[in-house]
């Protein structure tokens, strides 16, 4: 199901050349007019002076309470024999610092066996946080409202975002939630991660947002912002992960909790089901969970979309997870994500088949039986690559391969109903095929593209060898994309970019560029589900310093003009903007890597909007059409 007819062929064809041309930027009519400038005379005076420079304060505009709210499905007691004959109880918080144990030992599901999931690793620093219990919120003060000093050269082009351009921030839960073992959550396989790289923070406390849930929906609402992404952990859910075994009322209590106030508050609630948390009971060692280089994986670190556990498969599993969270959600929730990045976490072929099929038995399950009336994605990665050169085929060549491999292979059957691309199929030799009937099932399962272009990364072919050679060759060193990948211009010393504290460099040019491709190549229209960037050396600042981040404030307004480019110059149906990440938090092992758009303190919790915050939103909702 799409959401619109795309447009007319000749115009997008038209929308391809979207390199600056080697004249120059284009010529700006109202400099004609001076052109005196350049040969005229100064003409020097004396005047009397005064300070005649005026502050203009202004305050955030917070979102006006709702006063209708729209109904995406039916609720859940009319739902609820598409998920027959669910138990629902409740564990409570695993304490390993405390000596009571469960006296039920030997009991399916009890407290004596959910303990048991908890004891099976050795977690070292097992830390919790201030909280043990929600935090009720307090209104944003004023003061904390005001907008700081605009950025000087902040474009100033005439171009407006449609009205119903698509508002929000983002975030997920093992990155925000901490309460990692609190109310029935059993652990996942990222919890496990920092286990294996001495020095990594885990993700024990992270931003308490599970007891802050509230504060934080509160601060976001009160910027205006209209969409709230957030990941629900399967493991709060299912602790025992199966279907069958019981669901935890705490969980859907929790989560049902923060939609409620979502929604109180204005906004929308808009929810990932994967993001980076598969339960650690499909794995029967945490060392599975690296993925080794040169192993021939896919991805960085293995989800585990491969795995049976207790001869269930994952995709089996995760969709009789997910049936539950539509099921009781789906009324008041317009968005639901599958997975988020999941080629990332995948392994092998098995776990890409795993994931589209998962993904497209929610679509079908969500549309034709909840008969939801929302939207269903699943959002892809790809650091787009761009040719080094774009006039040398051997350079495009890489490029196409590097962006099909990562994109394609998911969205050519979702978006396209096609096979696979070669990309892919020529490097995962144990690619599962997909026959007439699987690409008439997949075909058209995502209501829009969802992407995080964070960046951009030029590309060309291997130095030694070609890219089929590396492709079947299950130790090369530069699988699995089997291309060269820089972050410097064709031939010159120059970054592509401002570069952030990690991979991410400031590419605005190249996000035109990227929609462009993305729309003309899969016909969807395009929704960004994260971008953003860690300003280089941030945590190191004093927090008025950090508060001051023009760097981010220049990437998040660089990228939504060149949006508007996009939009308005080259036909792109470019319909939402969520940025990542609504404050700081755990960048899998590490939180000096500061993605968000607010601050956190480590050891108080406090959080304190950055000037970018401001600056994301007024960038469009200065310029959103009205109603
Ligand atoms: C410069 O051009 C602008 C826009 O056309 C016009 O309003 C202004 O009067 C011009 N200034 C001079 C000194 O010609
Ligand atoms: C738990 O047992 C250990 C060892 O017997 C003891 O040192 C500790 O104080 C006990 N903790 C609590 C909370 O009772
Ligand atoms: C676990 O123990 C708590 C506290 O005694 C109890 O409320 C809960 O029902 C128990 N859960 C299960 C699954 O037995
Ligand atoms: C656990 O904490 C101690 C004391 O802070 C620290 O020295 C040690 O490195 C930590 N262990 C791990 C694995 O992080
Ligand atoms: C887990 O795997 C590691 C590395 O292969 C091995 O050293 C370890 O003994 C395994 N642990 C268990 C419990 O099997
Ligand atoms: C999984 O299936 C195999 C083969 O059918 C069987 O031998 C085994 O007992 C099953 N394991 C579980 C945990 O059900
Ligand atoms: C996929 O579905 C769309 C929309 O129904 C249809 O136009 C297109 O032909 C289908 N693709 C294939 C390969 O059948
Ligand atoms: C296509 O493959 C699916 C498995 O993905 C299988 O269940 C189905 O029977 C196959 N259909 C045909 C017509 O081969
Ligand atoms: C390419 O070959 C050269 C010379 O044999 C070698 O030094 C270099 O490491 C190779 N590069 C890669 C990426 O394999
Ligand atoms: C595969 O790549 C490895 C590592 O670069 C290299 O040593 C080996 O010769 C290659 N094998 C073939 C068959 O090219
Ligand atoms: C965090 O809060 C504490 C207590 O108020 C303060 O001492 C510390 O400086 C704060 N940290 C930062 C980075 O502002």
């Amino acid at each position: 199901m799409k959401l619109v007819s795309f447009i007319a062929a000749g115009s997008v064809a038209a929308a391809q050349q979207v390199y600056i041309s080697a004249n120059g930027p284009s010529s700006r009519p109202q400099c004609a007019a001076n052109g005196s400038y350049a040969t005229a005379t100064p003409v020097y005076l004396f005047r009397d002076f005064s300070f005649t420079q005026t502050e203009t304060i202004r305050t955030a505009t917070s979102r006006p309470a709702p006063t209708t709210t729209t109904s995406f499905a039916p609720p859940y007691a009319s739902l609820s024999s598409l998920v027959p004959s669910l138990i629902t109880t409740q564990w409570g918080n695993w304490d390993p610092s405390s000596n009571a144990s469960a006296t039920d030992a030997g009991v399916p599901y009890g407290n004596a066996s959910w303990t048991g999931l908890w004891t099976t690793v050795s977690w070292t620093n097992f830390t919790r946080g201030i909280y043990s219990t929600t935090v009720e919120p307090t209104a944003v003060p004023t003061s904390e409202l005001v907008l700081p000093p605009p950025e000087y050269l902040a474009p100033r082009e005439c171009y407006a975002f449609p009205e119903d351009f698509m508002l929000g921030v983002a975030a997920s839960a093992v990155q925000i939630e901490g309460a990692i073992a609190d109310e029935g959550r059993t652990p996942v396989h990222i919890d496990a991660l920092p286990l294996l790289s001495p020095g990594a923070s885990p993700d024990y406390i992270t931003n308490e947002n599970y007891y802050l849930y509230k504060q934080d929906i509160e601060r976001i609402a009160s910027m205006g912002i209209k969409y709230y992404r957030f990941s629900i952990p399967w493991s709060r859910i299912l602790p025992f992960v199966l279907p069958g075994t019981p669901v935890n009322k705490q969980g859907l209590d929790h989560y049902d909790d923060i939609i409620n106030f979502v929604l109180e508050k204005g906004m929308l609630p808009a929810i990932v089901l994967h993001h980076t948390d598969t339960p650690l009971q499909f794995y029967s060692n945490i060392s599975e969970i690296g993925l080794a280089p040169g192993t021939g994986g896919i991805g960085y670190i293995d989800s585990g979309y491969q795995y049976s556990y207790k001869n269930v498969s994952y995709e089996d599993a995760f969709v009789n997870y997910g049936k539950i969270v539509m099921t009781h959600f789906a009324d008041r929730v317009p968005i639901f994500w599958t997975f988020n990045e999941p080629l990332l976490g995948s392994k092998n072929g098995k776990s890409i088949n795993a994931v589209i099929k998962a993904h497209a038995r929610l679509y079908h399950f969500y549309h034709e039986e909840i008969k939801g009336t929302g939207k269903i994605s699943i959002t892809l990665n790809d650091n787009f690559g761009v040719p080094r050169d774009p006039e040398n085929p051997a350079d495009v060549d890489a490029a196409n391969h590097f962006n099909s491999f990562q994109l394609a292979t998911f969205a050519n059957p979702i978006f396209l109903g096609i096979d696979y691309p070669d990309s892919y199929k020529m490097t995962v030799a144990d690619y599962v095929p997909l026959n007439a009937t699987d690409l008439v099932y997949l075909n058209g399962t995502a209501d829009f593209f969802s992407i995080q272009p964070y960046t951009a990364t030029v590309v060309s072919p291997p130095p030694n060898g070609s890219i089929v050679e590396c492709a079947a060759n299950i130790t090369h060193p530069l699988r699995p994309y089997c291309v060269t990948q820089t972050t410097t211009v064709h031939d010159t010393q120059w970054n592509i970019g401002y570069p952030s504290q990690t991979y991410v460099y400031t590419t605005p040019t190249y996000f035109r560029t990227y929609l462009n491709y993305l729309w003309n190549t899969f016909k969807a229209p395009i929704v960004v589900t994260e971008f953003g960037t860690p300003v280089f050396g941030e945590a190191e600042k004093e927090l008025k310093d950090q508060l001051f981040d023009s760097p981010r404030s220049q990437y998040y307004q660089y990228y939504l003009n060149e949006g508007l480019k996009a939009i308005w110059e080259d036909g792109v149906q470019w319909i939402g903007a969520f940025a990542w990440s609504f404050a700081d938090n755990w960048e899998f092992g590490d939180f000096d890597a500061h993605f968000g758009i607010q601050t956190v303190n480590r050891t108080t919790q406090e959080r304190r909007y950055k000037k970018s915050f401001f600056d994301f939103v007024d960038f469009i909702e200065s310029r959103r059409q009205k109603e």
